[in-house]
């Protein structure tokens, strides 16, 4: 496995598994069936409701914890000081570990008409500094971020954050935040790679399945971590879980990379942290 190295040397691999929706026996399953593809990387979040599911499966794996690296995120009503230094430790119970990989911050709004967001945002940091300090957390970060919201954590926090996990896949590529975090030396991590299966039927794509001979699925892989992005794909499948951690053994030509950056926006989930779902 190929690993980014943030800015406080932690070693983060290129491709976790993305464990959103699923809940209970069968989010146990799916990971189990997750860690026998070979996935050592589990991106998880207190919303997303399976942290209890991964924690059985690891446990029961028998493999080492630190074999196996953990991303959490803090949901929006748990932000704030007191709130953060409580949350942690509800993750940490329900994962049956005690730390975390990597602890990001999910959304950077609680509330979309919240006038004290930056407040709030600062705060929250603020004890996420402290648990990185007493090594609860390994890393830390941020999620869905925006370089406007960045810009304030810069500005006003002792640490930058190490990542900022976005939705990226191609037609959906969030150049501004992507530059922004490459400049300052933030590793940009991808959620929904394929865009959730919407972009594995553009046109752009399934022409460059064809030339390379691979799945649409890892066209859209591959361009992320040729980027230097990290990739958090979600499946149910066995076979398509270990196809998409099979994507070291082929590469896209630069010219294709680029046809792929300015492809139309296509797939894009409808979230954005500024504003009320968009159906889409
Ligand atoms: P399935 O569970 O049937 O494999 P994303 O991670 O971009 O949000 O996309 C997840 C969706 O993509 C899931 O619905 C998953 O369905 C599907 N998927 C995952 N891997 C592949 C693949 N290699 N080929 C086609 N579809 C895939």
């Amino acid at each position: 496995m190929e690993y980014s190295v943030l800015y406080n040397g932690v070693k983060v691999p290129m491709i976790g598994f993305g464990t959103w929706k699923p809940e209970g026996r069968e989010s146990v399953d799916v990971n189990r069936m997750a860690l026998e593809a070979g996935y050592r990387y589990f991106d998880t979040a207190s919303y997303y409701g399976t942290e209890p599911a991964i924690g059985e499966a690891i446990a029961a794996s028998g493999i080492a914890r630190e074999e196996i690296f953990i991303t959490s995120k803090i949901d929006k009503p748990e932000m704030g000081y007191d709130n953060t230094k409580k949350a942690i430790q509800g993750t940490l119970k329900r994962l049956q570990t005690d730390y975390l990989d990597l602890y990001l911050i999910h959304w950077p709004k609680d509330q979309i008409d919240n006038p004290d967001w930056k407040q709030l945002d600062i705060d929250t940091w603020r004890a996420m500094e402290e648990l990185y300090g007493d090594g609860v957390v390994k890393a830390i970060g941020v999620s869905n971020f925006l370089p406007h919201h960045l810009e304030n954590m810069i500005q006003n926090c002792r640490m930058k954050p190490m990542v900022d996990q976005i939705e990226f896949h191609p037609g959906y590529t969030q150049e501004a935040t992507v530059q922004y975090c490459k400049e300052r030396g933030i590793l940009v991590q991808a959620w929904s790679p394929m865009g959730r299966r919407r972009v594995l039927e553009e046109p752009l794509v399934v022409e460059l399945s064809e030339k390379y001979g691979v799945s649409a699925a890892k066209i859209c892989l591959r361009y992320a971590i040729q980027r230097g992005i990290t990739v958090l794909p979600k499946s149910s499948s066995m076979e398509r879980m270990k196809q998409n951690l099979d994507l070291f053994d082929f590469e896209i030509s630069n010219e294709d990379m680029y046809r792929i950056s300015s492809m139309p926006q296509a797939g894009w989930s409808g979230l954005h942290p500024d504003r009320e779902r968009v159906q889409v």
